[in-house]
């Protein structure tokens, strides 16, 4: 649990995406999660939209998860192998909580629905920080399901869009660190026009 400024400072220089495959259970409690998922709203959010959902996939629906998508995979992937399914019924029984990130953005107003889209996207890094402040570990995945008419059928309203499934939990392991961007590649300084 953060409670100072140099463990805040640590946490957002260190804070990696755990493999949600390699999650383990306990996923958050309630008391937890609240916390989580209100970390996660707390997110800048033009014209206080709040164009993002959360939809938290309870243990007792992990079955049905797993149904719907062995349903969509068949009905949407005729070259779908017995090892696809296999990977969608393992991928529904991750360890941890699910939560579904879903975008939401309202349709013909003044605000983009570009800078609905980054509102969400930030909503979703919240979600892993807010799990990582509370001592989670954290992972973000997308994949096919992500794109599947049938799946977003079941996560959404029309118009909404699933942006991720993001899976909380703890590893056994140390997390994996990845490369970095180096700052001279990804800052610059502006230069007005000559
Ligand atoms: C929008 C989005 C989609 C992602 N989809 C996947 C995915 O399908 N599979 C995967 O292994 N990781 C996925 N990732 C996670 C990244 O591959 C990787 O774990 C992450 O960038 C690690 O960065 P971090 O350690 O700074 O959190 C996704 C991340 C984002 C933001």
């Amino acid at each position: 649990m953060l409670n100072d400024r140099s463990s805040l400072l640590s946490l957002l220089e260190t804070r990696r995406s755990a493999k949600p495959r390699s999650l383990a259970g306990p996923g958050p409690g309630s008391e937890d999660l609240e916390r989580i998922l209100a970390i996660a709203a707390r997110t800048p959010d033009h014209g206080k939209l709040h164009p993002w959902r959360f939809v938290v996939v309870d243990e007792s629906q992990r079955d049905a998860l797993a149904c719907l998508l062995h349903e969509a995979l068949s009905a949407e992937d005729e070259s779908a192998t017995a090892a696809h399914h296999k990977k969608e019924g393992e991928f529904a029984h991750y360890g941890g909580t699910l939560v579904v990130l879903v975008s939401a953005p309202v349709p013909n107003h003044k605000i983009p629905v570009w800078e609905q889209e980054l509102s969400c996207g930030a909503a979703g890094m919240n979600l892993l920080l807010g799990a990582a402040a509370l001592g989670y570990d954290g992972g973000w995945v997308t994949g096919w399901r992500t794109y599947s008419p049938r799946v977003t059928a079941a996560f959404c309203e029309p118009g909404e869009r699933i942006a991720g499934f993001v899976f909380i939990g703890r590893t056994a392991a140390e997390l994996d660190e990845r490369p970095r961007p180096a700052l001279d590649d990804v800052v610059r300084h502006w230069l007005a026009p000559s």
